[in-house]
């Protein structure tokens, strides 16, 4: 008899492993089965529990289906040919509204308050959802042919010591879903030959040492929900033959070295939604036969390193949500058989590849950050699948963003590179701006190279990404890609705040003549390139501190940091984006603010009424684009950094978003606001034009630009120098007639 439970167990378990199989499928998340043919999905803990929670009878039928399971497990209903066979009843007693098969007793939902009188033969007694509240003494004492009863949804309160006195041959007892606050000791004293005990959801606030006297082939135990704090010493001392334990959600604190001591048959044990913050040495070492251990959503912070040493057969471990700080770097060295690890929510700072490879048949692996599937590179199915960059199979796992990649590396790369043709092309009247804005195209330009980077990066992977994830983001070429991507933006940053401050000077103090020379700019420029080349390259200096700064993504760019980054690298990463860039960005945003106020000053002083109001409307216009584009650049970049701050968790998905669209857009819109829409550009187009007499779409095109952002400048008045600088105004010779 026992083989043959052991057996079926075993066969329950290999079927977990199939739902957990799938629960790969799209079908339901994980955790739930599907309710047949139905869209509903259940919790695994619905599965076989007597009740048709489905609706469709799916959740009981499987078990039925796992040959026997259902006779273990006392489902009466969904076994269709018993029914067909079984009309006839062998009890000559038993009350109105039961349903009685042979010598087997349904009466559900009956509304009995008391435990039914019926003929002592009966084998089976379903009392569910009945008015029930207490069980006095010696009440089935009649029944010695009992193996099972049901007794779950009645609010039993009071349960008498002696209440399951003479059941000699009860295997199964369900007293789940009631409202038992106390079981005495020895109440259980005559069950010798149970199987099953089950207890959850039961407010029980007390347990003592001697309550599982005399279970002594006890199969099965489930307390899920109560309120045990701890449990006996040596819980199987009692019940040599427990087989599956279930004591989820009890809030039990402690256990020790003898908790366990001589539970070896036990198969299953689950002991999630616990306050277990501490599992001592040699805790599980009795576990000889368990395959699955489930310690999810505790509080244990630390885990012995020879804490699973003896669970040679264990074949699914569940450690998720637990502040674990640390895993031994041979924590899972002995479990060989193991084929399914939960680790959803830990951080793993020591990963390596060392840690899982003595785990050969591991197939399943749950991790907290999709770069971890790389360290377990053998293993079949690792989840989470993507962290919104990358997926197993792609570096960049979303069909937009991989064409979006190229479209936006062309239009940066092109638009900045034709400036600078322009530019050099056209001879400006102040060659140190136009200096200044070509060495601007430059860095923007940079931004477009990375992005190419990324496009190709995307290609060489197409399809096999997972192969080669950890080795390209530890590789140079990710890390020179993250340093071009990093000098791009600093020197942006920078360039654009010095341009800034100048037109700044020139505009405030249009008379005080401090315009700076060009070896002067030249060496503020020479100083900008150094400091954004320094700041992109300090990450290498020091491996140890700083970590592979770079290579955190797949898109090699340093934004979002997760919590297991290294202090140092993480600091830098702050430092640069809510330090320095966040310094600029006022700075840009002020400058503007300050400009625009003494613009608005001076023009009101001026007479012509008509004009200066489109005037002011265009500055205000260009004012605005300017600083709606840096804040559409760097906004997104500041909230992610501030609420990193907060140990909020951002989804990888917004991160690729704001890399590959966000960041590039001040590169790819700086030629277009500082050059190809300024006044003095569209007036050199047109003389060129004019010359060559060739009407292309391009003016059209460049006309309805110029209408919507730049302002004419047709007046000339004194102003107008000023006004002039501001369009970063290469002061513009009169427009000629
Ligand atoms: C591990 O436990 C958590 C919480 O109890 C659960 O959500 C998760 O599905 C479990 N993992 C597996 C693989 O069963
Ligand atoms: C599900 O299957 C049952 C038969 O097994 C059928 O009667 C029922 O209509 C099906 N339901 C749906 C939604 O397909
Ligand atoms: C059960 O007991 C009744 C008498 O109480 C008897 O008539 C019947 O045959 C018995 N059935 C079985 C299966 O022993
Ligand atoms: C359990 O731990 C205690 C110390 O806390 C130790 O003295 C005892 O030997 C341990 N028992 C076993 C079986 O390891
Ligand atoms: C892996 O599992 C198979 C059966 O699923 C078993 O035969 C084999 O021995 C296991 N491998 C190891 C290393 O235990």
């Amino acid at each position: 008899m026992f083989l043959l439970l052991y057996f079926i167990v075993l066969i329950y378990v290999k079927d977990f492993a199939l739902t957990e199989d799938s629960v790969i499928t799209p079908l339901c998340q994980k955790g739930y089965f599907p309710c047949g043919n139905l869209t509903k999905c259940l919790p695994r803990s619905f599965h076989c529990d007597g009740v048709n929670d489905c609706g469709n009878g799916a959740d009981e039928e499987n078990c039925g289906d796992t040959s026997g399971w259902a006779t273990i497990f006392g489902t009466i209903h969904g076994n269709a040919d018993k029914v067909a066979f079984a009309q006839e009843c062998f009890l000559t007693q038993y009350p109105p509204h039961c349903d009685c098969k042979e010598t087997e007793l349904e009466c559900v939902n009956a509304d009995l308050k008391l435990v039914p009188s019926v003929s002592s033969n009966v084998t089976l007694l379903s009392l569910k959802k009945n008015k029930i509240h207490s069980l006095p003494d010696k009440v089935f004492i009649k029944y010695t042919e009992l193996k099972k009863i049901f007794l779950q949804h009645n609010c039993i309160r009071h349960i008498s010591s002696k209440a399951f006195f003479g059941l000699h041959n009860l295997q199964i007892l369900y007293l789940n879903h009631n409202c038992i606050t106390v079981l005495r000791p020895g109440v259980f004293k005559d069950l010798h030959q149970l199987t099953w005990l089950i207890l959850d959801d039961n407010p029980i606030t007390r347990i003592s040492q001697q309550l599982f006297t005399g279970l002594n082939s006890l199969f099965f135990l489930s307390m899920v929900n109560n309120y045990l704090e701890a449990l006996p010493n040596q819980m199987c001392a009692q019940m040599p033959q427990l087989n599956w334990m279930d004591l989820e959600g009890n809030g039990i604190k402690i256990l020790t070295n003898s908790t366990f001591l001589s539970c070896d048959a036990l198969t299953v044990l689950f002991l999630p939604r616990n306050q277990i913050d501490f599992v001592p040495e040699k805790t599980f070492s009795s576990l000889k036969n368990l395959g699955e251990l489930d310690l999810s959503s505790n509080v244990i912070t630390e885990l012995p390193t020879h804490i699973f040493t003896d669970l040679k057969l264990l074949q699914k471990l569940n450690l998720s949500s637990n502040p674990l700080l640390y895993l031994h770097k041979n924590q899972f060295e002995s479990l060989k058989q193991l084929q399914s690890l939960d680790l959803e929510r830990i951080e793993i700072p020591n990963i390596n590849t060392r840690m899982f490879q003595p785990m050969r048949n591991l197939s399943h692996i749950y991790f907290k950050n999709f770069r971890y599937c790389s360290y377990a590179p053998h293993v079949r199915i690792c989840m989470p699948l993507t962290d919104g960059i990358s997926s197993f199979e792609d570096l960049l796992a979303n069909n937009i963003l991989r064409i979006c990649v190229w479209v936006i590396a062309f239009l940066t790369c092109f638009g900045n590179l034709f400036v600078i043709g322009m530019r050099s092309f056209i001879k400006a009247e102040n060659t140190t701006h136009a200096m200044s804005i070509k060495i601007l195209c430059c860095a923007d330009c940079l931004m477009g190279v990375y992005l190419f980077f990324v496009g190709f990066s995307d290609l060489k992977y197409r399809g096999q990404y997972q192969k080669y994830a950890l080795l390209w983001m530890e590789s140079l070429q990710c890390r020179l890609m993250g340093v071009l991507a990093m000098l791009s933006t600093e020197v942006s940053v920078l360039l654009l705040t010095y341009l800034t401050l100048e037109k700044f000077l020139a505009v405030v103090f249009p008379f005080s003549n401090i315009h700076p020379g060009k070896r002067h700019t030249s060496l503020i420029l020479i100083g900008i390139w150094i400091v954004g080349f320094l700041i992109a390259v300090i990450p290498f200096w020091n491996d140890d501190y700083f970590g592979n700064f770079y290579g955190k993504n797949g898109v090699c760019f340093p934004l979002y940091d997760d919590q297991t980054e290294d202090n140092g690298g993480k600091g830098y990463s702050l430092g640069i984006f809510l330090g320095v860039n966040l310094l600029a960005f006022l700075i840009i945003v002020f400058s503007y603010g300050i400009m625009f106020c003494s613009i608005h000053k001076t023009t009101l002083q001026t007479s012509e009424v008509r004009s200066h109001i489109g005037r002011e409307v265009a500055v205000a216009n260009r004012f605005f684009f300017i600083v709606f584009s840096d804040a559409i650049c760097w906004i997104p970049v500041f909230v992610i950094k501030i609420l990193s701050l907060f140990r909020v968790e951002i989804p990888g998905t917004i991160t690729s978003w704001v890399v590959i669209f966000f960041l590039p857009v001040n590169s790819a819109l700086n030629p277009i606001l500082y050059t190809l829409t300024t006044s003095f550009f569209k007036d050199k187009l047109k003389q060129l034009l004019h010359r060559h007499r060739r009407k292309s779409i391009f003016q059209t095109k460049n006309k309805s630009l110029s209408t919507s952002i730049v302002w004419t400048d047709d007046s000339s008045s004194l102003k107008l120098g000023v006004l002039n600088k501001i369009t970063f105004g290469d002061n513009i010779t009169k427009p000629m007639s």
